[in-house]
């Protein structure tokens, strides 16, 4: 008779010594097989852990044989007895004390060789990870990584419930919604020459739930982005996506801070306090050169542009010229830093586009009295008391200086800061640093295309002071808009929306985005706020980055079952993939030669 594997007793990290002289059933892979002094072992797994099942040839030698037989990866089925280990306790394995004296085995698949074996301690290479991501998926940590993504999408999920939110979905079929990336098409069979665009957030489509009146929605949903992939980064990728009705930013900022909370304590246990502290935009650029800093550390920027006109430093002198700013970053104790290290950091520099990395070092001098030592010293040294005074710098510390265009100084500095944090071993690795970043600039003006662009995204509204500034100055306007971020990730983003159609004319005016365009994009929304559109905002959630976080992970491909690679493609089905002629033919779909040729 056959073991009846629909029936197993007990999953295999369950059994422990209370369960000695049980009969069993258990089910899984097999880990491994001994033969030790004759008996045969074999280690079998689930999801719940490992159980070791011994085959004595005296009293069980059909089942022994068989289990000789037994490899890696086989799926099988025991009946036995739990026994105790006595001497032989195995203290790594939770189920360690006991054993299941094996009398009946059967296989109920076999297994070829796997590609690498299903162990956390032993990491294959990631593209043979992705191409036999069923194998990779069986070991315990990415088994605990996809469990954790679940509690983490049920406790946001139950969260909102609980505050009066409803789920509603939105179309997965729709048109372009900008969100700066570019779109994902598909094309229409029934209209050849159309394309429906995959969303990249369901932006539109909640701003006008709540023009219908629905006032709480939030939606676990996927979006879309053709963008350069990063760590942190995927093409298809999970929002925690909601909306709100007369609201203003403290309101959406208090729910997500509830959620968080919950999300942190169903997910990993650990109490976040609230409310998380709050940093402007414009003090983030200027403290750390970033608009997501990570807080865990200090190394902060400081302004040395006044005292940089001072000096006869051309490098200094030129950037000012050209309406520049002169920054720094202290390093305490930095005097030590190596040649190497600050050699490294001024070709990292240079490989992002810098031209440098202009570096001194403070020391005692002869009468005690600090002094400037190595790099740049000797353009600075004539003010050096001014340099300590307003960097804050002293004896035994480096100072990197920046000199240049704000955006780029920050760009730059914040490279340096963070490459130091680790270089230095400055950042605590159990700190869990939220915090909100407001105020961001409604536009940023674009050199190459010599217009203004949002920062956010088009709907996202002034702040009631800065309104009249939209006809005046646009570059001043902050807008309501505000992420949050978790040591130093970008994990959330929304912001108030325009429920004004005038001021949501005049937005889409400023963008250069022309009165036709707007209607042919955007008569949907313009109609909507035509009858009736309460305030509104809302936020959405970047999920698999919060799963990559509270799994300390560093990479999102980690916590997506089937992620794409660097390279947007999927290694496991081979997507993107060729369609037939007669595919292309039906879309209304040529290709070009040249592609056609490169198929080839
Ligand atoms: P935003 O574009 O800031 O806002 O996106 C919200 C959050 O989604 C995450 N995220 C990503 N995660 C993985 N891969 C990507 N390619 C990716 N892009 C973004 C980030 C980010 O903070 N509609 C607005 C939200 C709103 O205004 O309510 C939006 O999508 O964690």
């Amino acid at each position: 008779m056959p073991i009846a594997y629909n029936r197993r007793t007990h999953k295999n990290g369950e059994l422990r010594t209370q369960h000695a002289g049980q009969e069993v059933i258990l089910v899984g892979w097999a880990q491994n097989y001994r033969d030790l002094g004759g008996m045969a072992f074999i280690d079998i797994r689930d999801y719940t852990g490992i159980t070791q099942v011994k085959f004595n040839p005296q009293t069980d030698p059909v089942a022994h044989k068989l289990a000789g037989t037994i490899r890696r990866e086989d799926v099988i089925a025991v009946r036995g007895n739990v026994a105790l280990r006595g001497e032989n306790i195995n203290p790594k394995l939770p189920t360690g004390e006991i054993e299941v004296e094996g009398h009946e085995l059967d296989i109920l698949a076999k297994a070829d060789t796997p590609p690498f074996e299903v162990d956390d301690d032993n990491e294959a290479g990631e593209d043979a990870r992705l191409k036999y991501r069923v194998v990779d998926l069986r070991r315990p940590k990415m088994q605990k990584i996809l469990r954790l993504r679940h509690r983490l999408a049920k406790a946001a999920r139950d969260y909102f419930d609980s505050a009066g939110f409803i789920e509603i979905e939105t179309p997965v079929l729709g048109k372009s919604t900008p969100e700066g990336a570019r779109d994902y098409l598909v094309p229409s069979r029934v209209y050849p020459g159309k394309f429906f665009a995959l969303p990249q957030s369901p932006q539109l489509y909640k701003q006008l739930f709540m023009m219908a009146g629905f006032d709480r929605y939030c939606q676990i949903v996927r979006c879309f982005r053709d963008e350069d992939l990063r760590a942190d980064r995927q093409p298809e990728f999970t929002q925690v996506d909601l909306e709100m009705a007369f609201v203003q930013v403290d309101d959406v900022l208090e729910v997500v801070e509830g959620a968080t909370q919950k999300m942190f304590a169903e997910g990993i246990g650990v109490e976040v306090k609230r409310p998380f502290p709050r940093m402007t935009y414009r003090e983030a650029m200027d403290r750390f050169g970033i608009d997501r800093p990570d807080l865990r550390f200090g190394l902060e920027i400081k302004d040395l542009t006044e005292l940089a006109g001072k000096t006869d430093f051309s490098i200094f002198r030129d950037a000012l010229a050209a309406g520049g700013v002169v920054r720094c970053l202290v390093v305490p104790g930095g005097a030590d830093l190596t040649r190497k290290t600050t050699d490294g950091l001024t070709d990292e520099i240079k490989g992002i586009g810098g031209g440098g990395l202009p570096v001194t070092k403070v020391i005692a001098g002869a009468n005690g009295a600090p002094e400037l030592s190595t790099g740049v010293a000797k353009f600075l040294q004539p003010h050096c008391a001014e340099l300590l005074a307003a960097s804050g710098a002293m004896v035994g510390d480096a100072i990197f200086f920046m000199p240049g265009k704000y955006a780029d100084v920050c760009k730059y500095l914040h490279h340096v800061r963070t490459r130091l944090g680790e270089i230095l071993n400055l950042i605590p690795e159990d700190e869990w640093n939220l915090l909100w970043v407001v105020d961001f600039p409604m536009f940023e003006y674009d050199e190459a295309e010599k217009r203004y662009v949002s920062l956010h995204h088009p709907f996202t509204a002034p702040r009631d002071e800065d309104v009249h500034l939209l006809d005046t100055e646009p570059g001043k306007v902050l807008a309501k808009a505000y992420d949050l971020t978790l040591n130093g990730i970008e994990m959330a983003g929304g912001s108030i929306r325009i429920h004004q159609r005038e001021i949501q004319a005049k937005v889409f005016r400023l963008l250069g985005i022309k009165d036709e365009e707007a209607h042919e994009k955007f008569q949907f929304l313009m109609d909507a706020l035509r009858f009736g559109a309460p305030p509104h905002g809302g936020i959405a959630m970047g999920f698999d980055r919060w799963v990559m976080m509270l799994a300390k992970c560093s990479s999102l491909r980690d916590v997506i079952a089937f992620p794409k690679t660097q390279r947007a493609v999927c290694p496991l089905t081979n997507a993107p993939g060729e369609v037939s002629p007669a595919q292309l033919e039906e879309l209304g779909i040529d290709l070009r030669p040249e592609v056609k040729a490169k198929k080839k």
